[in-house]
């Protein structure tokens, strides 16, 4: 089986992170975002996985080499000279994804982190015999997303209306498709969006079906909903594999350590934090809701609460770094330096403290 993730886009807002690295690159709960959907696809059976791409593909090829033979599983590139939206990219791609075994394959948006019950939508897809079929999830603020509208017992979707100005409803897409190779003959290869102009037609054709996603989703294209997303994501994995979770009397909560990664005396870290591999954390630091990326330093006594700190920074001594606090990779946070929400571009020294949220360039 094939899937093709949309890897498109600048992830703007996850800037300063995005400066060092494309979105899907990012790290997540200690490893690329897109490496938890790569994972979810290898687990059920998928051999090979087109990644869309409409800049910069050496960087994301050459960081996911060691991950195809790690993994078993091919990646590939397919590469637009122009953006070709959420629909383009398929037609680009279509000798790929269509092959003799007329199997359908998968589709997934890049920027979302959630449950990914990919057998179980195999199986829904199998039960309805439509052409399509999609996840919905329930959010709060409906008009950011594509918006769905099911007929209740079957699933058929009725309508699908994206970012809709007013009142639908408020189960949305969650960017996860099933597709079969019949649909490729409904897209051009131009800039097609599939939310806008094929998901309508082929509700009206009655082919298209969405199963409701158990569990957590989260478009993790923000900082908030980043560190929201983390609490979900280590909520889940309490639930299903808490082995993988860090105890101790110097843990609160849901903590995520990776082993290479080390931890002074005294310190106390939780709920809902992920340290990753080379990271030191000094002895009597506190940490809490926060991200905390490859290879950083945490001086004695630090404090760090709702931030992210990038890959190789260090943060000194009695600094208090909170409310959103963003550090881009090579920042060095001065001994006693406060950041109230802070944004800071990668390579900077901070040596007085920022007392509301800013962006330091
Ligand atoms: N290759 C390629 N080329 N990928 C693209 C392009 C493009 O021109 N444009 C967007 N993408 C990718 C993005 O990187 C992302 O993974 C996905 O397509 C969706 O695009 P977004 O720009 O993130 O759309 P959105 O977040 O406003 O809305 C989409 O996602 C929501 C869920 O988060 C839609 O699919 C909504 O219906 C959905 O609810
Ligand atoms: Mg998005």
């Amino acid at each position: 089986m094939k899937a093709l993730i949309l890897v498109g886009g600048f992830g703007t807002r996850l800037r300063p992170l995005t400066l060092s690295f494309p979105k899907p690159l990012v790290d997540f709960a200690n490893k690329p975002m897109i490496l938890h959907q790569i994972e979810a696809l290898k687990d059920i059976g998928v051999t090979e996985v087109v990644l869309a791409i409409n800049y910069q593909p050496e960087v994301m090829l050459n960081f996911l080499k060691d991950f195809e033979s790690k993994l078993g599983i091919k990646i590939t590139c397919s590469q637009e000279t122009e953006p070709l939206g959420t629909a383009g990219p398929l037609a680009l791609a279509r000798d790929k994804l269509a092959d003799e075994s007329g199997e359908p394959f998968f589709v997934l948006n890049s920027d979302v982190i959630s449950e990914y019950p990919l057998k179980e939508m195999i199986a829904f897809h199998k039960s309805h015999g439509g052409e399509a079929s999609l996840m919905v999830t329930k959010v709060d603020e409906p008009s950011k997303y594509g918006v769905v509208v099911t007929e209740e017992s079957t699933g058929k979707v009725e309508r699908f209306v994206e970012k809709p100005k007013i009142f639908v409803g408020n189960k949305i897409n969650a960017g996860i498709y099933l597709l079969n190779p019949s649909v490729l003959d409904r897209i051009e290869l131009k800039p097609t969006s599939i939310e806008k102009e094929i998901f309508p037609k082929i509700a009206s054709a009655n082919q298209l079906f969405a199963m409701v996603l158990p569990g957590f989703w989260m478009d993790i294209g923000q900082p908030k909903d980043y560190i929201t997303g983390l609490r979900l994501y280590l909520d889940s994995l309490r639930k299903k594999t808490p082995s993988k979770l860090t105890s101790g009397a110097h843990i609160l909560g849901n903590v995520l350590v990776d082993e290479g990664a080390k931890i002074g005396e005294g310190c106390l870290i939780g709920p809902d934090v992920a340290i990753g591999p080379g990271c030191v954390i000094e002895s009597g630091v506190r940490l809490s809701r926060c991200t905390i990326m490859r290879g950083v330093r945490i001086k004695k006594h630090a404090c760090i609460s709702s931030s992210i700190i990038g890959w190789h920074s260090t943060v000194g001594q009695w600094a208090r770094v909170e409310n959103m606090t963003i550090l881009g990779e090579d920042v060095h946070v001065g001994d006693e330096i406060y950041s109230n929400g802070g944004v800071v571009l990668p390579h900077k020294e901070i040596k007085a403290s920022i007392l509301k949220p800013e962006i330091v360039m």
